[in-house]
């Protein structure tokens, strides 16, 4: 067995080999002159896990050619972050459920694949092959105990992220609430944590995915009002889209912290365990 990945999921697909004590096929990456990829892998084994990340329109399509390329094997597929997926069903007539398009290409040529904390559990039924979903709340968590930050509070941006936000907080026994938008005017919004009080408090806000930043910075200001001692910013996924990470820093966020689902200087916590176990588990 062989791990094979994407450009955009190197340091992932690296660490995941290693924990799996297997090697790492190389691959050569180019263009042609009017900008279309090639790809060219090298020497294949029996069984591959591909490790590739849906972050933009190209590594979409590179993901596709390198499955393409291992048709010679029999493939177990990682997405580490699946991009697309927030489209998941039809809000208007007319759209795309985007989400469905993008899992049924990757269910071509591979046996099996794996997501990491994906934004609808329902997504997973989208693939035409059996596919299974790991949280690295347990892991974020584990990451938040080494902050060694006293009695902190987890929060999630909002009620759909609370089960969420209460895994990372099962992990040190913390306390964990979500918070709620209160509209004061048609202008004006207040948020604040649902049950307890931010003051004089550490608070995380914890979410899957960080896109703008627009959610937790406005998030932070208002928890900075209501007396909050620091705010820290952790997601599994940083998209961290239109100078996202300036925007929450700006906002006063202490630190961002993100998983290497998406290769980033904040990723802190690494998916290559989970990932790795599970595959160790199903043999
Ligand atoms: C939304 O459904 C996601 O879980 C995140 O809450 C959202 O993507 C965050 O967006 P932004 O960082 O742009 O506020």
């Amino acid at each position: 067995m062989k791990v094979i990945c994407t450009e955009k999921s190197q340091i992932l697909a690296t660490s995941l080999a290693r924990a799996l004590k297997i090697p790492v096929v190389e691959v050569k990456y180019s263009r042609f002159p009017d900008g279309e990829q090639y790809l060219i892998a090298g020497e294949l084994d029996d069984e591959t896990i591909i490790v590739g990340s849906v972050v933009d329109n190209d590594s979409l399509v590179q993901l596709t050619l390198l499955i393409d390329a291992c048709d010679s094997s029999s493939n177990l597929l990682v997405i580490p972050y699946m991009g697309y997926a927030r489209q998941d069903k039809r809000f208007q007539k007319g759209e795309p459920i985007s989400a469905r398009a993008v899992a049924q290409v990757f269910s071509r040529g591979v046996k099996e694949v794996i997501t990491v904390n994906i934004h609808e559990k329902g997504v997973l039924s989208y693939f035409g092959v059996p596919a299974r979903n790991i949280s690295l709340s347990p892991d974020m968590g584990e990451y938040i105990k080494t902050l060694n930050l006293k009695n902190p509070l987890i929060l999630a941006p909002d009620e759909g992220a609370h089960a969420f936000a209460e895994q990372v907080a099962n992990a040190g026994g913390w306390d964990c609430d979500y918070l709620e938008k209160t509209r004061l005017s048609g202008v004006e919004v207040k948020m604040a944590p649902k049950q307890l009080c931010a003051a004089s408090r550490s608070v995380i806000i914890v979410d899957d995915i960080i896109s703008t930043g627009g959610t937790i910075a406005t998030a932070a200001t208002m928890l900075y009002q209501q007396g909050a001692d620091e705010v820290f910013a952790a997601c599994v996924h940083g998209v961290l889209t239109n100078g996202a990470y300036v925007h929450l820093m700006a906002a006063g966020v202490r630190d961002v912290i993100c998983s290497d689902t998406i290769e980033r200087g904040c990723s802190k916590i690494s998916a290559a365990r989970q990932i790795a176990d599970i595959i160790k588990m199903t043999g």
